[in-house]
């Protein structure tokens, strides 16, 4: 067990770096509050003066795969749908409103959106949607990339319908943004570079008489491997059509992951979105887990830190539905 203390500290960051994650959830263009029902993911490393935020995962094989650092750990309250709802996941980095940056101009890559029944069990993810290089431009111009050139220029936003029928019950929906611009080398060759995995998982209950059940899809870890060519893959390349000494350029992307289900929306439903009533900002990050160490500290600004305290923590996945502890107790 972690402390109370220490984990209730994981919560959200401001920051500098480019990283992104997702800040609310509109259901039919309405926003349903900022952080509500998302498994929001620690900041994945050691402290860092300016600001915090949540590093990539890189690592293939790591649960954090799944739902992203500490993404076992159940959000207080769980976002009610129903199927044919058109559902807006609001990414962001810095802060929630329309002049965030969303993710950083350099992190050409796919976008991908998944469903699962809460818990995962081995082969529950069900693709719903991707998108990857979706137009390529002559030299020097970069391509257009879902991630830079659809998501970040739409203000975070990612649109994915709940499908039509679908069996009431408890689901996650795993949306996932991958950065590619250290991409051309393997992580398993070189920890230091590898493609960036932005995964974060929303919780919600379809409500409703459907009757369709989910095919078997993939698992979160087992999904991507290094031999997949969207995953070990030149975006300057792809994208700037530069001469490489290491072999000819290719133009095409072929998106990670099983094709998108047949039960899924054919279109993606852009609705026009309520304002954000709630709170538009996040708080520091005061606590870091790295090496499945949590740490929890103090700052008197931001360089001087003072840690509190330390646990070990293993991510531990139920395997049945455990309904959320309420916000008050959910430390
Ligand atoms: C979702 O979007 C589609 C396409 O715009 C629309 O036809 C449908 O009515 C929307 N669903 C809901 C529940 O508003
Ligand atoms: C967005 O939020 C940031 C941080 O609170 C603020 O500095 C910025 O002015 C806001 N922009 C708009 C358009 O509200």
């Amino acid at each position: 067990m972690i402390p109370t203390s220490i984990l209730g500290l994981v919560l959200l960051s401001s920051s500098a770096y480019a990283h992104t994650y997702i800040w609310g959830v509109f259901v039919n263009g309405v926003d349903q509050g900022t952080f509500r029902g998302i498994r929001t993911p620690a900041y994945n490393a050691g402290p860092h003066a300016g600001g915090y935020s949540n590093s990539p995962v890189k690592d293939l094989e790591s649960i954090d795969m799944r739902c992203n650092v500490l993404g076992d750990i159940q959000a207080p309250d769980t976002i009610k749908v129903q199927p044919g709802d058109n559902l807006t996941l609001d990414w962001h980095h810095d802060y929630r409103n329309d002049t965030d940056e969303v993710i950083a101009n350099s992190h050409h890559g796919p976008s991908l959106i998944y469903i699962s029944p809460d818990p995962p069990t081995e082969n529950s993810f069900v693709k719903l949607w991707h998108e990857g290089l979706y137009e390529t431009l002559p030299h020097p111009q970069p391509g257009k990339w879902s991630t830079t050139s659809n998501i970040a220029k739409n203000f975070g936003h990612m649109n994915v319908r709940v499908p039509q029928d679908l069996k009431a019950g408890f689901y996650l929906i795993r949306a996932e943004m991958i950065g590619l611009h250290e991409g051309d080398a393997s992580f398993l060759k070189n920890p230091r570079r590898g493609a960036q995995f932005y995964p974060d998982c929303v919780q919600i209950e379809v409500t409703g008489e459907g009757s369709v059940e989910l095919p078997e899809g993939v698992s979160f870890p087992g999904a991507y491997d290094y031999s997949d060519p969207g995953i070990v893959y030149d975006v300057y390349c792809s994208t700037e059509t530069k001469t490489r000494s290491t072999g000819p350029c290719t133009t095409t992307y072929e998106i990670p992951g099983p094709s998108v289900w047949s039960g899924a929306w054919a279109e993606t439903t852009a609705v026009s979105v309520s304002p954000v009533t709630d709170s538009s900002t996040a708080s520091t990050w005061s606590t870091w887990i790295q090496n499945s160490i949590v740490t929890s500290a103090t700052y008197t600004d931001r360089k001087t830190v003072t840690v509190v305290g330390t646990s070990t923590y293993t991510a531990s996945w139920s395997s049945t539905y455990q309904t959320p502890a309420p916000a008050t107790t959910r430390w």
